[in-house]
């Protein structure tokens, strides 16, 4: 036992008894435990533990001296959040458990959003592989890593769902669709939470952002939401519900308004919905100054708006210095109570002994684990797979791919040379200099087979500042030479070849915080290099960079061959090579719609009908739903993918016309591969309600299955539905299904779809 161990023990005795797991499980001995140690804790370091101020600049060895230490050791602090290593963790960690007076760990909190050092694809395309094993094991592969490293807190899973590509933080959640939303945060959470979160392995979630961010107007970051709560309860609280069901520790507010009031003061949404109606106990932080943004929002100031957090149910306060700062004096003029400073602090306490921190405050930090657990071979193999079935392949019409690994291939783009462009947004531990860049990758891939030939062809967008704008933290591509220079360069490298392959698209930084746009199209400069390679005569394959959905329209017009790829992680470039070359067959479907164009945003599957849909097949009529000079049909549909094989559904069929309010049905339809791979197929189930006392949106998903299918093979693949798919919430917020007729439909996307009717008999059933 270390001299850190035994100095605990002596505070710890009586649990030190117990097992481990049954210790952490232990609600009454929990209470116990915390009522003890609150009943010595001054008023001080109960605001102490509501605190998550910055991290400041901490280098190991010197963490005793930094400012923070110095916090930790008056009992100021709760915990700490993006300070990577776990050398430098545990020097902090010692600080708060041997020189502050009670001794309570922190919490050490990171942004692990899509994998740590081995970095999994960007979360949006993450969803596109429908594939919750996958996903769970993303988080859990994430979970180890960060774990490994002295992180015992994630701000993840990110479950906003977004209509609206301008918002660069689509890039972060799942997509548009709340039951694809809902599974995915259920898995997440698994992921990290595992089954039992006081092991050295597994980190509490904290989801985010509470709630309807990615609703912000004209998709423009930290802008006002505002929608009736009917759409926020059937349209964007699912995935937030879910994950909070599948025993979330924690939850993040967010930066927005919801009704009027942020999010962070925001007593309906943070007690009355998270707590009381969802039943869930974890302790919700604040975003990132969010408390003191809540002054620019007009709602007073610093006092008065830590008050108004702490009295809507906020607990935590990250970097504001809000609570530490004001809560003593609110207490004294009556504004907050010592009962409300009381329970935030139990719920931050709650969640020390839940991970098990003060039976080991050193359980996260083991150095071994640091040095055998980070980037491994394992990991890294799980990385790229998933990374290869998270591709959307969109058009393939030429049969272009997949390549054969000979001749000559010319790699031109501005994304085809960069390793800190590959992981994406918000992968905060990523060590760029261990990955490849696609380049790299394709040269490794086709060894002495083939010969690859790289030219950079253009900036990412003519303008610098806009470029430098969407290019930061080392992510930077900016090439001094002129236009002329790089796509004459190009053209003589692609008219050697005999294919090309052409890396376009975002930066990794032009989606994630902060980066809203209202173009969403390829900008003009890699347009030009587009059409100067088309005018050379060789076939070209397409490869987009994003992480949104983009327009794409003036590419579909005039290529034949196009992969969107997202960015997909420390592995990406050898993920991209595997399906380029045919190692792999794509299978991933979007998980968000893609526009023709930006006006018609926002654009999703999930709609409300009009009075006046347009008719089908046409693409405008006067008095109609519609507009002058742009159809209403998206470019690619939700749930949209091709594959290098081809895919017949057939007969779709229900076992019985009704269905009563307890009772089931089962919808079953034959997929059979009809071309020359063995390949995935991600079978999709939707449902319409034809009439209900409120208006019911055209389709939505109500299921989904990933099958693997040898060439040739038929698969007869079932749903069942029941009456717990057919609900909604009426006017009323009650959560029921209506009796009357229904659609079920079943395709490859939400727009190819096979339909069928049932009528569901009986009354309205909660
Ligand atoms: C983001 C959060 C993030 C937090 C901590 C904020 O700016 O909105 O998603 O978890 O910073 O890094």
């Amino acid at each position: 036992m270390t001299n850190h161990k035994k100095l605990w023990a002596g505070l710890v005795l009586c649990l030190s008894l117990l097992p481990a797991v049954a210790r952490q499980s232990d609600p009454s001995k929990m209470n116990r435990f915390i009522d003890n140690l609150m009943s010595r804790m001054t008023l001080r370091e109960k605001l102490g533990q509501l605190n998550l101020p910055v991290t400041g600049d901490i280098v190991t060895g010197q963490a005793k001296s930094s400012d923070v230490a110095a916090k930790i050791r008056k009992g100021d602090v709760g915990g700490l959040f993006n300070l990577k290593g776990v050398g430098k963790i545990r020097e902090v960690q010692k600080v708060a458990v041997e020189q502050s007076r009670l001794r309570i760990p922190l919490l050490f909190g990171m942004d692990v959003i899509h994998g740590y050092e081995t970095v999994f694809p960007i979360p949006l395309a993450l969803s596109c592989t429908w594939d919750m094993q996958a996903i769970e094991n993303a988080a859990r592969v994430a979970a180890v890593e960060c774990s490994a490293d002295g992180i015992n807190w994630t701000f993840s899973p990110m479950v906003d769902i977004c209509r609206d590509p301008r918002w660069g933080r689509m890039a972060e959640g799942n997509g548009e669709d709340p039951f694809l939303g809902s599974a995915i945060a259920r898995a997440m959470v698994k992921g990290y939470q595992g089954d039992d979160l006081s092991l050295n392995n597994t980190v509490m979630a904290c989801v985010k952002h509470f709630a309807l961010y990615g609703a912000a107007e004209a998709g423009r970051d930290y802008n006002t939401v505002d929608m009736s709560r009917w759409r926020m309860f059937n349209d964007y609280f699912p995935p937030y519900e879910a994950a909070a069901k599948a025993g979330a520790g924690s939850f993040m507010t967010s930066f927005n308004v919801v009704d009027g009031i942020p999010a962070t003061a925001n007593r309906w949404l943070l007690t009355d919905v998270l707590r009381e109606r969802w039943g869930w106990n974890g302790f919700v932080v604040t975003d990132y100054t969010a408390i003191s943004e809540m002054i620019a929002h007009g709602m007073g100031d610093l006092q008065q708006v830590s008050a108004l957090a702490l009295n809507a149910g906020t607990d935590m306060d990250m970097v504001a210095d809000g609570f530490i700062g004001t809560l003593e004096k609110s207490l004294k003029e009556g504004k907050v109570t010592e009962q409300a400073i009381d329970r935030a602090c139990r719920r931050v306490l709650e969640a020390k002994y839940k991970l098990g921190l003060f039976d080991d405050p050193y359980r996260y930090l083991d150095k071994k684990r640091a040095a055998g657990e980070i980037y491994t071979p394992r990991h890294r193999a799980d990385a790229r797979r998933t990374a290869a079935e998270s591709f959307v392949l969109l058009k393939n019409d030429a049969q272009t791919l997949p390549l054969k690994k000979q001749g000559r291939i010319a790699l031109i783009g501005p994304l085809a040379d960069t390793r800190a462009n590959m992981p994406g947004t918000w992968s905060v531990a990523a060590a760029f200099d261990r990955y490849k860049s696609l380049f790299q990758a394709m040269r490794d891939a086709v060894g002495d087979k083939a010969v690859v030939t790289y030219a950079k062809g253009s900036n990412i967008t003519d303008d610098a500042q806009i470029e430098a704008n969407g290019s930061m933290f080392g992510r930077e591509i900016r090439d001094d030479r002129t236009v002329r220079q790089m796509i004459d360069e190009a053209v003589g490298v692609a008219r050697e070849a005999d294919v090309i392959v052409a890396a376009v698209g975002e930066t990794s930084e032009m989606s994630g915080e902060s980066s809203s746009r209202s173009d969403l199209s390829l900008p003009e400069a890699q347009r030009r290099l587009l059409q100067a390679l088309k005018e050379t005569g060789k076939p070209i394959v397409l490869v987009n960079f994003s992480g949104r959905a983009t327009v794409m329209t003036w590419e579909a017009e005039r290529f034949s061959t196009i992969l969107n790829v997202w960015f997909g992680g420390s592995e990406a470039g050898d993920a991209i090579c595997d399906v380029l070359f045919g190692d792999r067959v794509p299978s991933g479907k979007l998980t968000v719609t893609m526009p023709k164009s930006v006006g018609q945003i926002p654009l999703y599957y999930n709609h409300l009908n009009t009075g006046r849909p347009l008719e089908s097949g046409k693409w405008f009529s006067k008095f109609r739903s519609n507009y002058l000079d742009i159809d209403n049909e998206p470019l690619f549909p939700f749930g949209y993918g091709l594959s290098y094989t081809s895919f017949k559904y057939t007969n779709l069929r229900l076992s019985a016309n009704t269905m009563t309010a307890d009772g089931t049905l089962t919808a079953t339809v034959d997929v059979t591969n009809t071309g020359h791979y063995d390949a995935d197929e991600i079978v999709q189930l939707y449902i319409r309600d034809l009439v209900g006392s409120v208006a019911r949106p055209v389709k939505e998903l109500k299921g989904f299955e990933r099958v693997h299918l040898k060439r040739g093979e038929t698969r007869t693949v079932s749903f069942t539905i029941d009456a717990t798919l057919l609900k909604f919430y009426n006017v009323a917020l009650d959560f029921v299904c209506e009796p009357g007729d229904f659609e079920v439909m079943v395709g490859p996307n939400s727009r190819d779809v096979q339909t069928v009717k049932f009528i569901m008999t009986g009354g309205v059933s909660k």
